[in-house]
């Protein structure tokens, strides 16, 4: 019951802000779930909120139903469901390393079960003010068993891996490969921990300034 009224209490304000046109004025900002991340500032809620379909009133009818245990399954209200189709909208990249929907295939099953690569909010989820929203040790989902031929690194992909150091990667590699951004060659050389933690968390970005794509606001 606490969950359902929850998801009442949440959806009318953002319905009335939605019905009166407000999604952009400052009363937004004070409406949503927690502070968007720097890289939004200029993006639209609707970019991420599109309405879904009904009339506001057969919205809050149904969600009432909904509440107090007359309908089955809860509807959308005012806002559709935030996808990944959203944010591939600006953010889709041709070199892109890790598209989301390789991931979709079954030998993802188990990897999945710890990270869910398939979907942008598997890794971001927005208003909470982070840009990553997952752990830097992730990378141990998928590429446990990684060796190179002719390893270039002073200690070796598959020494660092046997030790189990995961937050490692990130230090030499970003996820996505849109930073202008040779990866390092010897450990002392890799990013620390801290500044990757930072830049999860809205500080300087460590891998350089230049992208190979930006998104333009809408
Ligand atoms: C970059 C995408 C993005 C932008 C921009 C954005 N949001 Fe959200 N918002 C999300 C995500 C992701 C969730 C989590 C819900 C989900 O997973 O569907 C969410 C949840 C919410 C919720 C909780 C209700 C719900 O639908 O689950 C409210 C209210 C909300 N946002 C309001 C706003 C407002 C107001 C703005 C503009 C100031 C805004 N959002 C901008 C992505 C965004
Ligand atoms: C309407 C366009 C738009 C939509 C939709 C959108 N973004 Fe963005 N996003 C931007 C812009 C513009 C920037 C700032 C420029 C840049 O860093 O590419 C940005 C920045 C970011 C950043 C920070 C980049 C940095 O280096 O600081 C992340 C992370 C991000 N977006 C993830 C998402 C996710 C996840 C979604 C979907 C929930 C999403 N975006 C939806 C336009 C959008
Ligand atoms: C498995 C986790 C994961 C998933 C899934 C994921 N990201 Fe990321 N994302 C990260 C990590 C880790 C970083 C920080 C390292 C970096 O900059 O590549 C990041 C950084 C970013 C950045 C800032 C750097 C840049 O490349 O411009 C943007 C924008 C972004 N992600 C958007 C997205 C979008 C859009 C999706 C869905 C298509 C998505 N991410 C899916 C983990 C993920
Ligand atoms: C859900 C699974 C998954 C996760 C999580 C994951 N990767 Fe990958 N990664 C892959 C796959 C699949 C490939 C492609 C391998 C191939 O083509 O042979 C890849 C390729 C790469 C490549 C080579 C890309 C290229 O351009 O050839 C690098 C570098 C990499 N990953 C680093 C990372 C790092 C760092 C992390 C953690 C932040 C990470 N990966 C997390 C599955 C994953
Ligand atoms: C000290 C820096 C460093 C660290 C730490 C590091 N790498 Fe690498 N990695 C490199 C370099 C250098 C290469 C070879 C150059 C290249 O392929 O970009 C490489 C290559 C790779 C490749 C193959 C890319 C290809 O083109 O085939 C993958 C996948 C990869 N690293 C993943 C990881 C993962 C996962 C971790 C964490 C266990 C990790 N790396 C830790 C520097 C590092």
């Amino acid at each position: 019951m606490t969950l359902r009224r929850s998801a009442v209490t949440m959806a009318i304000p953002v319905a009335f802000l939605g019905a009166m046109g407000l999604w952009t004025g400052p009363a937004a900002h004070w409406l949503a779930q927690g502070p968007i991340q720097q890289g939004h500032a200029e993006v639209s809620c609707q970019g991420c909120h599109t309405p879904s379909p009904g009339t506001t009133r057969q919205q809050v009818q149904a969600r009432f139903a909904f509440a107090i245990g007359r309908r089955d399954s809860d509807v959308d209200f005012g806002n559709g469901p935030v996808t990944s189709d959203h944010c591939l909208a600006c953010h889709a990249r041709p070199n892109e390393r890790h598209p989301i929907y390789r991931f979709r295939e079954p030998r993802f099953e188990p990897a999945l079960r710890a990270v869910r690569a398939d979907s942008c909010l598997g890794c971001h989820s927005e208003h909470d003010a982070a840009r990553v929203s997952a752990t830097p040790d992730i990378c141990s989902a998928c590429h446990g068993d990684l060796t190179l031929a002719r390893d270039p690194v002073n200690i070796p992909h598959d020494r660092l891996i046997a030790e189990e150091k995961w937050e490692s990667c990130l230090g030499c590699h970003d996820f996505h490969g849109n930073h202008v951004f040779e990866p390092p060659t010897r450990v002392q050389a890799m990013i620390p921990g801290a500044a990757i933690r930072a830049y999860f968390h809205q500080g300087a970005g460590p891998y350089g300034t230049f992208k190979h794509f930006e998104a333009k606001p809408e």
